[in-house]
């Protein structure tokens, strides 16, 4: 199966990668590299042993994608492009409105012309908003606290009225939980431009010495610790959701929901003890105030990706440390 992956020279699309070309999947990139850069690329070519054919194009210039399409004959596209900074797309909303939805709706129009209709979405647990109870299960009600979140919603919703009205289109809506960790070659990973605005990139940061400490936002969160409580996924286990995924969409029509979680949560706390733990590296922390927007906890009810799927995570939170300081310690 010859699959398009938007924006797959990313943290997920670069994972994602190499584990469909591990799978004799023929993977194709398609990125701008606004947020990224083809090193990746050859990076993945390194992993896999293969060759990895790549665009440099923007999903929303319509005629480069006719061009591709035209060229490429893709039977599946997994959507990974998109802006994904929650506080940037306060200040920038309209930024984050034109280019998440205009790269969705191009790509729809575009697969539509050239008869694609497998799609792969790339969406995230923040549409479950701040009034659900943890575990989250995907028939709960959605809503949106940041112009990021809503885009996630508002594609979801756009791809979910396509899939109704044509009857070929077949859809899966991946919620992501919150990824973190690096290829075990650390040869891929994150690498947030300027101040990282995630917990884990920041810790790592932290331990190479770029930032001296970790800001903690808010020790009187209705936890354990006072802390934030999320649900940590290895980038490689989400990766692996989308191969199951892409399988299960080629076989059936229609739009289907599944959280890509592990369904244990971990405080900030709890992840600065176990990056410690599986790095021996001591990380300095404050505590500060709150962040806007927030949540106590966040956590996947992940039963519906196994039991549907076939897919469940495997790798532990020391797993994820200790792949993103192999691959931390290596970024000059
Ligand atoms: N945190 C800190 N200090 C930091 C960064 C984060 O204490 O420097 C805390 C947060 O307050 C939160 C936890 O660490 O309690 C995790 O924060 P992240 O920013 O790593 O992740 P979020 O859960 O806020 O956001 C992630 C993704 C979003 C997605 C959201 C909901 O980054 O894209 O999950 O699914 F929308």
């Amino acid at each position: 199966m010859k699959v398009l992956l938007t924006g797959g020279a990313g943290f997920i699309g670069s994972h994602t990668c190499v584990e469909l070309v591990s799978k004799d999947f023929d993977a194709v990139i398609v990125d701008n590299f606004s947020n990224s850069d083809p090193g990746v690329i050859e990076r993945c070519e390194k992993i896999t042993g293969r060759k990895i054919k790549y665009h440099d194009a923007d999903v929303a210039d319509k005629a480069a994608m006719r061009r591709i399409f035209a060229e490429e004959k893709f039977d599946a596209v997994i959507h990974f492009a998109g802006y994904k900074a929650v506080g940037e797309s306060v200040a920038k909303p309209l930024m984050y409105y034109r280019n998440n939805l205009d790269t969705t709706l191009t790509l729809l129009e575009v697969m539509k012309e050239y008869g694609v209709d497998i799609f792969v979405f790339s969406s995230s647990a923040t549409v479950y908003g701040d009034k659900n109870p943890v575990p989250f299960t995907e028939d709960m009600p959605t809503s949106t606290t940041n112009p990021y979140g809503t885009t996630k919603l508002f594609i979801e919703k756009i791809l979910t009225d396509a899939a109704a009205a044509d009857k070929d289109l077949s859809v899966v809506l991946l919620r992501y939980f919150n990824p973190i960790g690096a290829h075990e070659s650390g040869l891929i990973g994150e690498n947030p431009k300027g101040i990282p605005n995630n917990l884990m990139p920041y810790i790592a940061q932290v331990a190479s010495g770029i930032r001296d400490k970790l800001h903690v936002f808010g020790n009187d969160f209705n936890t354990h610790d006072g802390t934030g409580v999320r649900d940590y996924i290895h980038v490689t286990d989400l990766a692996k959701g989308h191969v199951k995924a892409l399988e299960y969409a080629a076989d059936k029509t229609g739009c289907e929901i599944f959280n890509l979680g592990t369904g244990t949560g971990y405080s900030v706390l709890d992840i600065v003890n176990a990056f410690e733990k599986a790095t021996g590296i001591n990380i300095p922390y404050v505590i500060d105030g709150r962040r806007a927007g927030d949540i106590d906890e966040s956590r996947a009810d992940a039963s519906k990706a196994e039991r549907v799927l076939g897919w469940k995570a495997e790798k532990t939170l020391l797993d994820m440390c200790a792949d993103t300081w192999n691959w931390q310690k290596n970024i000059k």
